[in-house]
């Protein structure tokens, strides 16, 4: 069997980058005999601070290099490796590449939510590879079923679990009663979390990725920021409680469907009945339910991020991309957004709601909150009121309603501020069935 040397860059070299350079060294003779072709690191361009990281002190140092030029005039750079993350220069390092005729992999999700369509468009008419299967879900295979295993299914939508930081948190709070300032205390003592872990606690990072997988799955461009996102920070112990004695679980989804040529994306906090698949999700796991119109229903479940399991999926891009520099194949774009679909405005958006109220316990008052929500179509479902409090006259009530558009809840919730006998609108939780 003949055997194909493939020439590796590897630009930054962070948690990520140094197990992907570990495994590119410590499996480049078993990857060459068992697929055929070879990946050889040759050149890994970092910067002055990441010199003295153990991972560098790992790696010979003629490999490194501080000097972009240097990096860029390495003889037989095949592959380029994007790690450095963030938006810029990642974005500009990652076009640079394609314009000298360079396949690019990379786990830049904020790249590819934001530049995607346009760096794939750059790919193609370089006939290169722009290999992202990172991006998403770490090691778990989500980019390659969309591009082939799925593609002849309408899908009619997905519904992920794509952000291991949020789902830690929020299956501690729901375990251990806990709050969300304990919770997330305990995932950034744990490494879970980053230091600012504003990205996932707002369900930014979950928005790139579904961003991500709404454009492939819908063959239409869905940028970030038409992605609804609202995050986990206002979630309580007490709308866990409330959730697990009315059947739910609570999770932050992202929902992506598609339905009437429009396109529905959003990630938000959920409540989930608790016997479904997805409420039994727990820790730092991802999961990602897709609904083809042949397949039904399909599941993706795994470890979402971390160095071993998105080491899995850079190393797998580079291998794939190196057998067609191997056999010498055309490369057809791995994809195209070609359907130009609206993506329908949050306001529009039709679910259920979960809602916890503090208000005066006196008569009449149920009847004026059931009256605003009747004045705006939404209809009741069920109602359980607790805990009058006798000192200040309080109670709690909490109402499922039927399905509601996002507007006319919002403009309940405007009306129920200005009633006296509301307290406090303490939450709500948009309901998922
Ligand atoms: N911060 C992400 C998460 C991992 O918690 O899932 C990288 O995508």
């Amino acid at each position: 069997m003949t055997n194909h040397e493939v020439g590796v860059g590897l630009l930054g070299l962070g948690t990520i980058a140094g197990q992907v350079a570990r495994v590119l060294q410590e499996r480049s003779t078993a990857l060459g005999e068992q697929t055929g072709v070879t990946p050889v690191l040759r050149k890994i361009k970092v910067l002055p601070v990441d010199m003295n990281k153990p991972q560098a002190q790992a790696m010979a140092p003629g490999l490194m290099t501080t000097d972009e030029a240097e990096f860029w005039n390495t003889p037989g750079l095949d592959i380029i490796i994007e790690l450095i993350g963030g938006e810029h220069p990642a974005l500009e390092y990652q076009e640079k590449a394609l314009r000298m005729g360079k396949h690019v992999v990379t786990a830049n999700k904020e790249v590819i939510a934001k530049h995607g369509v346009a760096l794939m468009k750059l790919a193609a008419e370089g006939g290169l590879h722009l290999g992202y299967e990172a991006a998403v879900g770490g090691g778990i295979p989500l980019i390659a079923p969309f591009q082939r295993d799925l593609v002849a299914n309408k899908i009619n939508g997905i519904y992920a679990i794509i952000n291991g930081t949020t789902n830690y948190i929020l299956s501690r709070m729901a375990q251990e009663n806990v709050d969300f300032t304990e919770a997330l205390a305990q995932a950034q003592k744990l490494g879970y979390a980053e230091p600012n872990p504003r990205n996932d606690i707002e369900g930014i990072d979950a928005a790139y990725k579904l961003a991500i997988l709404a454009t492939l799955a819908f063959r239409s461009e869905v940028k970030p920021s038409q992605v609804f996102h609202e995050g986990i920070s206002r979630l309580t112990a007490r709308d866990f409680q409330y959730a697990r004695e009315l059947g739910y679980g609570i999770k932050l989804l992202a929902i992506a469907k598609q339905a009437n040529s429009q396109i529905e994306a959003r990630v938000h906090p959920v409540f989930l009945p608790c016997d479904s698949f997805l409420a039994k999700v727990n820790g730092v796991f991802n999961a990602v339910l897709v609904d083809g119109d042949l397949t039904g229903q399909v599941t993706f479940t795994g470890k979402g991020a971390g160095p071993l399991p998105t080491s899995s999926a850079i190393v797998a891009d580079v291998i794939r991309i190196a057998k067609d520099i191997a056999a010498g194949a055309a490369v057809p774009p791995a994809f195209e957004a070609r359907n130009k679909r609206d993506v329908i405005a949050m306001e529009d958006i039709i679910t259920r709601y979960y809602i916890r109220m503090s208000i005066a316990d006196q008569p009449g008052v149920l009847a004026q909150i059931a009256r605003t929500l009747g004045d705006h179509n939404i209809s009741i479902a069920s109602a359980i009121q607790k805990q009058a409090d006798a000192s200040t006259f309080a109670a709690e009530i909490v109402i499922m309603t039927h399905p509601a558009r996002e507007k006319e809840m919002q403009a309940a919730f405007s009306e129920f501020k200005t009633l006296p006998a509301v307290k406090e609108i303490s939450n709500f939780v948009r309901v998922e069935e």
